[in-house]
């Protein structure tokens, strides 16, 4: 599968493109609108928007910097696309993009969302917060052997871009907090909720704070299934870090583990958490997910 997404996320989950294809089939969803209330890079929406198993996507994340991404390059493509094209690639470049990135007066902008592009595929592992690959100084930069640039190839990159704005009378964006989105979805008629998939990757319970700007502390975590609970008709898969605390919070649901980066002879139990909305079917097992090269899911 390649990888459709042009931002590099920590956690990123394309990976789980054919298993939520899979997914679809098995509850017999049809014109299925994909919400990721968590969408971070959104690289499982947009595969799954590509190769059409799903006709609309909507992608929201809390993060202002990462919907400013994306608020950007699907409905202000023109001005953004011209900044990808005329912005250098350099370490000082990098130091006028970082201030615009932290100081942006917390509200959408081209600028921030450009900004927060340019950080993604400039720092180490996609980390807003990180330094640049290769180091935060010409003279670091003359150095090292892996420089500002490894990560910002313009020629690759120009067409994941421009192959979302072909997509954007497909794609919604919105700016809320998960349990506001999810709220909104419940509030839909009973139809559109029948052809609503959601799937949910909330900041990992351990690493979250480290990773993304905007992390989860138990409680919040908590909310997040205690309003899961109350949804009815909707669909979801929710994926987690495999903890305790969490394996405890969602005690009463079907549980599984599985790895992100898995070999067909993969360990015993995963890194990675899943459960899903008591409505629904996984289509999964060791069998279908060798059949389908999907994610092999083991149940604990
Ligand atoms: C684990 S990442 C999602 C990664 C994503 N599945 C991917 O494939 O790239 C979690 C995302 O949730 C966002 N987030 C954190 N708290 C949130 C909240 N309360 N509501 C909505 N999004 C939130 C973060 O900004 C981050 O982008």
């Amino acid at each position: 599968m390649s990888i459709a997404t042009p931002l590099r996320y920590p956690g990123g989950k394309s990976v789980m493109t054919t298993f939520l294809k899979n997914f679809i089939t098995a509850n017999n969803m049809e014109n299925v609108c994909y919400a990721e209330p968590f969408a971070g890079g959104a690289g499982a929406a947009l595969n799954l928007l590509i190769n059409r198993s799903v006709d609309r996507i909507l992608i929201n994340d809390a993060n202002i910097p990462v919907y400013s991404f994306w608020e950007s390059i699907v409905n202000h493509s023109e001005e953004f696309l011209y900044l990808f094209d005329n912005t250098p690639i350099s370490i000082e470049e990098w130091e006028r993009q970082r201030n615009i990135f932290f100081n942006n007066d917390a509200q959408f902008s081209v600028e921030l969302g450009f900004a927060t592009f340019y950080l993604n595929r400039c720092n180490r592992s996609g980390i807003l917060k990180a330094g640049a690959i290769g180091g935060n100084s010409v003279e670091k930069q003359q150095q090292a052997k892996y420089k500002i640039d490894a990560r910002f190839n313009k020629e690759s990159l120009r067409p994941k871009l421009e192959v979302i704005t072909n997509l954007r009378d497909s794609i919604t964006i919105s700016n809320l907090d998960a349990i506001d989105f999810l709220e909104q979805c419940q509030n839909l008629n009973n139809e559109d909720k029948e052809s609503l998939l959601i799937y949910l990757d909330p900041p990992y319970y351990v690493h979250g704070s480290e990773l993304y700007m905007n992390s989860y502390i138990h409680d919040d975590h908590q909310i997040l299934a205690n309003r899961l609970r109350a949804t009815t008709i909707l669909k979801w898969i929710l994926s987690y870090d495999n903890v305790d605390e969490i394996k405890d919070i969602y005690r009463d649901f079907d549980l599984y583990t599985f790895d992100l980066k898995y070999t067909v002879q993969t360990a015993k139990t995963g890194k990675e958490l899943l459960t899903h909305s008591q409505n629904s079917v996984l289509p999964e097992t060791r069998e279908i997910s060798r059949a389908t090269r999907s994610i092999p899911l083991i149940r604990i």
